[in-house]
Protein backbone atom coordinates (compact mmCIF):
# COMPACT_ATOMS: atom_id res chain seq x y z
CA UNK A 1 0.00 0.00 0.00
CA UNK A 2 1.27 3.40 -1.13
CA UNK A 3 2.21 5.50 2.11
CA UNK A 4 0.43 8.71 3.37
CA UNK A 5 0.19 11.71 1.33
CA UNK A 6 0.74 14.89 3.20
CA UNK A 7 -0.68 18.26 2.13
CA UNK A 8 1.21 21.59 2.31
CA UNK A 9 -0.72 24.25 2.12
CA UNK A 10 1.00 27.50 0.79
CA UNK A 11 -0.40 30.78 2.32
CA UNK A 12 1.39 32.99 0.37
CA UNK A 13 -1.50 34.92 -1.54
CA UNK A 14 -2.69 35.43 1.78
CA UNK A 15 -0.57 37.99 1.84
CA UNK A 16 -0.57 38.69 -1.96
CA UNK A 17 -4.24 40.07 -1.18
CA UNK A 18 -3.78 41.97 1.54
CA UNK A 19 -0.50 43.76 1.07
CA UNK A 20 -2.78 44.90 -2.12
CA UNK A 21 -3.88 47.11 0.25
CA UNK A 22 -1.09 47.55 2.84
CA UNK A 23 -3.22 46.60 5.86
CA UNK A 24 -3.36 43.75 7.96
CA UNK A 25 -6.09 41.76 6.95
CA UNK A 26 -5.93 38.92 5.21
CA UNK A 27 -4.45 37.28 7.93
CA UNK A 28 -1.98 34.72 6.67
CA UNK A 29 -1.69 33.29 10.28
CA UNK A 30 -5.51 32.79 10.61
CA UNK A 31 -5.78 31.14 7.31
CA UNK A 32 -2.84 28.82 8.82
CA UNK A 33 -4.51 27.64 11.56
CA UNK A 34 -7.89 27.12 9.10
CA UNK A 35 -5.58 25.34 6.83
CA UNK A 36 -4.82 22.91 10.47
CA UNK A 37 -8.06 22.59 11.00
CA UNK A 38 -9.12 21.83 7.66
CA UNK A 39 -6.80 18.69 7.08
CA UNK A 40 -3.51 20.15 6.06
CA UNK A 41 -0.07 18.38 7.25
CA UNK A 42 1.93 21.42 6.92
CA UNK A 43 2.15 24.87 5.85
CA UNK A 44 4.37 26.30 3.63
CA UNK A 45 4.85 30.03 2.72
CA UNK A 46 7.60 31.41 0.09
CA UNK A 47 9.82 34.30 1.74
CA UNK A 48 10.44 36.20 -1.83
CA UNK A 49 13.51 38.97 -1.63
CA UNK A 50 11.38 41.50 -2.79
CA UNK A 51 8.34 40.59 0.16
CA UNK A 52 5.82 40.66 -2.28
CA UNK A 53 3.24 38.57 -0.33
CA UNK A 54 4.77 36.84 3.43
CA UNK A 55 7.09 39.26 4.82
CA UNK A 56 9.61 38.66 8.14
CA UNK A 57 6.71 39.02 10.84
CA UNK A 58 4.80 36.42 9.04
CA UNK A 59 7.04 33.92 9.15
CA UNK A 60 8.01 34.76 12.81
CA UNK A 61 4.29 34.48 13.62
CA UNK A 62 3.98 31.07 11.89
CA UNK A 63 6.69 29.51 13.96
CA UNK A 64 4.83 30.90 16.92
CA UNK A 65 1.26 29.56 15.93
CA UNK A 66 2.14 26.45 14.13
CA UNK A 67 1.00 22.90 15.60
CA UNK A 68 1.76 21.50 11.97
CA UNK A 69 5.45 22.02 10.12
CA UNK A 70 6.18 25.28 8.19
CA UNK A 71 7.97 24.47 4.92
CA UNK A 72 9.75 27.53 4.60
CA UNK A 73 10.58 28.33 0.70
CA UNK A 74 13.79 30.29 0.07
CA UNK A 75 16.17 31.12 -2.53
CA UNK A 76 19.51 30.13 -2.06
CA UNK A 77 20.64 33.93 -0.84
CA UNK A 78 23.03 34.66 2.19
CA UNK A 79 19.72 36.58 3.75
CA UNK A 80 17.74 34.12 3.22
CA UNK A 81 20.17 31.34 4.84
CA UNK A 82 20.29 33.77 8.23
CA UNK A 83 16.43 33.80 8.40
CA UNK A 84 16.11 29.91 7.87
CA UNK A 85 19.08 29.56 10.51
CA UNK A 86 17.48 31.90 12.73
CA UNK A 87 13.86 29.85 12.96
CA UNK A 88 15.34 26.50 11.90
CA UNK A 89 11.66 25.40 9.95
CA UNK A 90 11.17 22.12 9.71
CA UNK A 91 11.69 22.30 6.43
CA UNK A 92 13.68 24.50 3.87
CA UNK A 93 13.06 24.32 0.03
CA UNK A 94 15.21 25.82 -2.14
CA UNK A 95 13.99 27.36 -5.63
CA UNK A 96 15.02 29.69 -8.16
CA UNK A 97 13.83 33.09 -8.14
CA UNK A 98 13.68 36.17 -10.51
CA UNK A 99 12.56 39.20 -9.55
CA UNK A 100 10.82 39.78 -12.54
CA UNK A 101 8.68 36.60 -12.72
CA UNK A 102 5.12 36.27 -11.67
CA UNK A 103 5.48 33.20 -9.82
CA UNK A 104 8.50 30.41 -9.56
CA UNK A 105 8.81 29.51 -13.04
CA UNK A 106 11.03 26.84 -13.24
CA UNK A 107 13.36 24.43 -10.91
CA UNK A 108 16.56 24.87 -9.94
CA UNK A 109 19.59 24.33 -11.94
CA UNK A 110 21.31 21.89 -9.36
CA UNK A 111 23.45 20.22 -11.46
CA UNK A 112 25.70 23.69 -13.08
CA UNK A 113 25.85 24.96 -9.00
CA UNK A 114 26.26 21.50 -7.24
CA UNK A 115 29.26 22.69 -5.54
CA UNK A 116 27.73 25.78 -4.14
CA UNK A 117 24.53 24.17 -3.46
CA UNK A 118 26.29 21.61 -1.20
CA UNK A 119 27.80 24.52 0.51
CA UNK A 120 24.65 26.52 0.62
CA UNK A 121 22.77 23.36 2.33
CA UNK A 122 25.42 22.18 4.53
CA UNK A 123 24.15 24.27 7.34
CA UNK A 124 20.78 24.28 7.04
CA UNK A 125 20.48 20.68 7.61
CA UNK A 126 23.19 20.41 9.93
CA UNK A 127 20.53 23.04 11.93
CA UNK A 128 18.72 20.36 11.23
CA UNK A 129 16.03 21.50 8.68
CA UNK A 130 15.17 18.95 6.30
CA UNK A 131 16.10 19.94 3.24
CA UNK A 132 14.06 20.52 -0.45
CA UNK A 133 15.08 21.53 -4.15
CA UNK A 134 12.99 22.27 -6.08
CA UNK A 135 13.46 20.85 -9.71
CA UNK A 136 11.72 19.78 -13.01
CA UNK A 137 11.15 16.53 -13.88
CA UNK A 138 15.00 15.70 -14.94
CA UNK A 139 17.59 13.02 -14.41
CA UNK A 140 20.51 15.13 -14.77
CA UNK A 141 18.91 17.66 -11.64
CA UNK A 142 17.79 14.74 -9.53
CA UNK A 143 20.84 13.04 -9.86
CA UNK A 144 22.85 16.61 -8.61
CA UNK A 145 19.96 17.01 -6.07
CA UNK A 146 21.08 13.83 -4.49
CA UNK A 147 25.10 14.62 -4.51
CA UNK A 148 24.43 17.45 -2.93
CA UNK A 149 23.04 16.24 0.47
CA UNK A 150 19.14 17.06 -0.65
CA UNK A 151 16.98 14.70 1.46
CA UNK A 152 13.68 15.44 -0.63
CA UNK A 153 13.10 16.91 -3.63
CA UNK A 154 9.67 18.57 -4.70
CA UNK A 155 9.13 18.11 -8.40
CA UNK A 156 7.65 20.74 -10.10
CA UNK A 157 4.17 19.87 -11.86
CA UNK A 158 3.79 23.48 -13.58
CA UNK A 159 4.28 22.21 -16.87
CA UNK A 160 2.05 19.51 -16.76
CA UNK A 161 -0.62 21.89 -15.10
CA UNK A 162 -0.04 24.48 -18.13
CA UNK A 163 -0.22 21.94 -20.92
CA UNK A 164 -3.70 20.61 -19.10
CA UNK A 165 -4.98 24.48 -18.66
CA UNK A 166 -4.48 24.97 -22.55
CA UNK A 167 -5.66 22.10 -23.49
CA UNK A 168 -2.63 20.37 -24.97
CA UNK A 169 -3.40 16.70 -24.10
CA UNK A 170 -0.07 14.88 -25.57
CA UNK A 171 1.77 17.33 -23.74
CA UNK A 172 0.26 17.11 -20.62
CA UNK A 173 0.39 13.35 -20.74
CA UNK A 174 4.09 13.51 -21.32
CA UNK A 175 4.73 16.20 -18.53
CA UNK A 176 2.44 13.05 -16.34
CA UNK A 177 4.77 10.78 -17.56
CA UNK A 178 7.66 12.61 -17.12
CA UNK A 179 6.90 13.38 -13.16
CA UNK A 180 5.83 9.80 -12.56
CA UNK A 181 9.23 8.44 -13.97
CA UNK A 182 11.29 10.81 -12.10
CA UNK A 183 9.17 9.58 -9.06
CA UNK A 184 10.28 6.20 -9.12
CA UNK A 185 13.58 7.33 -10.02
CA UNK A 186 14.12 9.59 -7.31
CA UNK A 187 12.70 7.55 -4.73
CA UNK A 188 14.92 4.82 -6.09
CA UNK A 189 17.60 6.97 -5.22
CA UNK A 190 16.40 7.03 -1.56
CA UNK A 191 15.49 10.92 -1.89
CA UNK A 192 11.60 11.79 -0.11
CA UNK A 193 9.39 13.31 -3.34
CA UNK A 194 7.70 16.14 -2.71
CA UNK A 195 5.51 17.65 -5.79
CA UNK A 196 3.71 20.87 -6.36
CA UNK A 197 2.96 23.98 -7.91
CA UNK A 198 -0.48 25.03 -10.13
CA UNK A 199 -2.13 21.80 -8.97
CA UNK A 200 -6.11 22.12 -9.32
CA UNK A 201 -9.19 20.03 -8.38
CA UNK A 202 -8.54 19.05 -12.12
CA UNK A 203 -5.16 17.98 -11.95
CA UNK A 204 -4.40 16.49 -8.64
CA UNK A 205 -5.71 13.26 -8.74
CA UNK A 206 -3.06 11.48 -11.54
CA UNK A 207 -0.27 13.26 -8.98
CA UNK A 208 -1.67 12.28 -5.85
CA UNK A 209 -1.66 8.43 -7.39
CA UNK A 210 1.98 8.06 -7.57
CA UNK A 211 2.89 6.05 -4.56
CA UNK A 212 6.70 7.38 -4.61
CA UNK A 213 5.12 11.06 -3.96
CA UNK A 214 4.35 12.18 -0.34
CA UNK A 215 3.48 15.23 0.04
CA UNK A 216 1.77 17.94 -2.27
CA UNK A 217 2.22 21.86 -1.98
CA UNK A 218 -0.75 23.68 -2.99
CA UNK A 219 -1.64 27.52 -2.69
CA UNK A 220 -2.68 29.62 -5.28
CA UNK A 221 -5.68 27.49 -6.52
CA UNK A 222 -6.76 26.92 -2.85
CA UNK A 223 -7.02 30.38 -2.34
CA UNK A 224 -9.06 31.77 -5.44
CA UNK A 225 -11.71 28.64 -4.48
CA UNK A 226 -11.65 30.16 -0.86
CA UNK A 227 -12.90 33.33 -2.37
CA UNK A 228 -16.01 30.95 -3.42
CA UNK A 229 -16.20 28.23 -1.14
CA UNK A 230 -14.33 29.52 2.60
CA UNK A 231 -11.00 28.23 2.82
CA UNK A 232 -11.80 25.54 4.78
CA UNK A 233 -14.35 23.86 2.68
CA UNK A 234 -11.67 24.53 -0.18
CA UNK A 235 -9.10 22.43 1.30
CA UNK A 236 -10.83 20.00 2.74
CA UNK A 237 -12.44 18.83 -1.07
CA UNK A 238 -8.65 18.94 -2.10
CA UNK A 239 -7.86 16.62 0.98
CA UNK A 240 -10.93 14.53 -0.53
CA UNK A 241 -9.61 14.10 -4.12
CA UNK A 242 -6.38 13.47 -2.72
CA UNK A 243 -7.43 10.88 -0.34
CA UNK A 244 -9.60 9.39 -3.35
CA UNK A 245 -6.56 8.80 -5.81
CA UNK A 246 -4.07 7.50 -2.91
CA UNK A 247 -6.92 4.58 -2.06
N1 LIG B 1 5.88 24.41 -4.42
C1 LIG B 1 6.80 25.36 -4.66
C2 LIG B 1 8.24 25.02 -4.47
C3 LIG B 1 6.42 26.67 -5.03
O1 LIG B 1 7.35 27.60 -5.28
C4 LIG B 1 5.05 26.96 -5.13
C5 LIG B 1 4.61 28.35 -5.48
O2 LIG B 1 5.09 29.25 -4.57
C6 LIG B 1 4.12 25.95 -4.85
C7 LIG B 1 4.56 24.68 -4.52
C8 LIG B 1 2.65 26.18 -4.88
O3 LIG B 1 2.25 26.52 -6.17
P1 LIG B 1 0.78 27.06 -6.40
O4 LIG B 1 0.64 28.29 -5.60
O5 LIG B 1 0.74 27.28 -7.87
O6 LIG B 1 -0.15 25.99 -5.94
Amino acid sequence: MAEPLRLGVNIDHVATVRNARGGAYPDPLRAARIAQDAGADGITAHLREDRRHISDADIEGLMEVLDVPLNFEMAATDEMQQIALRHKPHAVCIVPEKREERTTEGGLEVAREENKLAHFIAPLRDAGCRVSIFIAADKRQIEAANRIGAQVIELHTGAYCDAFAEGRWPDAQKELQALEDMSRFAHDLGLEVHAGHGLTYDTVSPVAAFPEVRELNIGHFLIGEAIFLGLKPAIAEMRRLMDDARA
